[in-house]
């Protein structure tokens, strides 16, 4: 009798801890601003994957960092991998009123020069001397390198490459110094790497002219695990570096110091940080202005985000029902509410989160296709054929690059397309 007894209790409380395993309904219908959104694209949009962009929000963003920037009396360079749209581009300078830019990519930088024959372009990372070289044989128009162009350098050597190309070209190039604040990506480390790459620059007056410094912390708001710093401690001590080389330059390479320098530092994880700071002058944000995933940062948590991976769905064909598994995959959709409506999307397979409706998910059994993509969900997301699934990217380089236009929305309403940088 007490065994029976213990049997059925252990039964129920068995049955009892599976129930409260059991998955709940995570579906909810479009909130208001993506149901006009799908209201809009169903009637107007390109009814195919496309990445939009929302500029008023886009706007608020830029409006936080031009504000920030311009209270703290540093200029904004605008970081064109992350953005990688010349009208975007244009957009954001006219409205920030910045004609600064920082790029990333040969054949990027060609269009740049053509497409912004005022800008003044930083470097973001060094590149190969073969790569400069292919930039100046395919240069038209009036950007002038000389006094526009800041070429990026981590070594020595690469310095030296760079002059004897300048020699073969009859021409004098701009050189700025990568220097490690604390990524620890490469750059100046110490003193004597910075000295060993200003002694060639003062070698080589007739070819190399000092322009700056690059210190990037995307360490700094991003990535590195509290109990190692805060993002304040972390900046304070990059900047402490940053003065460190900058006092070097100006106490013992006073023919090549100029007090207008670019002095450059940031990234959208920590620019609202360098306000507090006095030693950069020059700032570069660049995905902030659209806030992906990754960026869901306490640095940046008054930005919003700001593009839209929207695509339509093609089919909707109910309960989840796995290959091979045919009738028997009833018991998924049984235990998983989420799992009793099945969808299969335009594409897919993208670097994104689900955005809206909410409780939508990947089917991992079913497996990814770029062309297809399954996404179950509860039938309580409402959701119906063209109506469209919203994503939200988790990077914006790259992945704004694979839709071709973006689709331009303002006041909810599309209001233009504006094309992609071609690689
Ligand atoms: C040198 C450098 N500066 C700034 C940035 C910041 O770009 P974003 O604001 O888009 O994160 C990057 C991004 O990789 C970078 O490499």
């Amino acid at each position: 009798m007490k065994r029976r007894k213990f049997v059925a209790g252990a039964l129920g409380l068995g049955a009892m801890a599976l129930w409260w395993a059991k998955p709940g309904d995570h579906g909810e219908p479009y909130s208001a601003y993506f149901r006009a959104l799908n209201a809009e694209l169903r009637r107007n949009g390109p009814m195919q994957p496309a990445m939009v962009i929302d500029l008023d929000r886009l706007d608020a963003n830029l409006e936080r960092v031009t504000r920030t920037l311009r209270v703290a009396g540093k200029q904004y360079r605008i970081v064109e991998k992350s953005l990688p749209s010349p009208m975007l581009i244009e957009y954001i300078a006219r409205r920030a009123q910045s004609n600064r830019l920082m790029s990333f990519h040969q054949p990027f930088l060609n269009h740049d020069a053509a497409l912004f024959p005022q800008f003044d372009v930083l470097m973001g990372k060094p590149l190969p001397a073969a790569a400069a070289a292919r930039f100046y044989r395919g240069l038209k128009g009036p950007f002038n390198p000389a006094r526009q162009l800041q070429w990026l350098f981590d070594t020595p050597q690469r310095l030296r490459e760079y002059a004897e190309l300048a020699r073969g070209l009859g021409t004098r190039m701009r050189a700025s110094l990568e220097i490690d604040v604390g990524l620890h990506r490469g750059g100046a480390r110490g003193n004597r790497e910075l000295k060993a790459m200003l002694d060639v620059i003062a070698a080589h007056p007739q070819q190399l002219e000092f322009s700056g410094f690059m210190g990037y912390d995307a360490h700094v708001g991003m990535g590195v695990p509290s109990m190692l710093g805060s993002a304040q401690e972390l900046l304070g001590k990059a900047m402490a570096r940053y003065r460190g080389f900058v006092d070097v330059a100006r106490r013992d390479y006073p023919s090549l110091w100029r007090d207008d320098l670019t002095l450059n530092s940031g990234g959208s994880p920590s620019y609202a940080l360098h306000a507090h700071e006095t030693v950069s002058n020059d700032i570069s944000v660049g995905t902030a202005l659209l806030k992906p995933t990754h960026y869901d940062i306490e640095t940046l948590k008054e930005h919003v985000p700001a593009a839209f991976i929207a695509t339509p769905v093609l089919k909707k064909t109910g309960p989840i029902e796995l290959p091979a598994l045919d009738d028997r995959s009833r018991v998924m959709s049984w235990w998983d509410p989420n799992q009793r409506e099945t969808f299969f999307i335009y594409g897919g397979w993208w670097l994104a989160d689900y955005a809206s409706p909410k409780g939508l998910q990947f089917n991992e059994l079913f497996g990814h296709s770029a062309n297809q993509e399954i996404v179950n969900a509860a039938p309580s997301v409402g959701l119906g054929v063209d109506d469209q699934v919203f994503f939200r990217p988790q990077i914006s380089e790259g992945v704004l690059l694979q839709f071709g236009d973006l689709v331009i929305v303002r006041g909810g309403r599309i209001v233009d397309r504006w094309p992609v940088f071609a690689a």
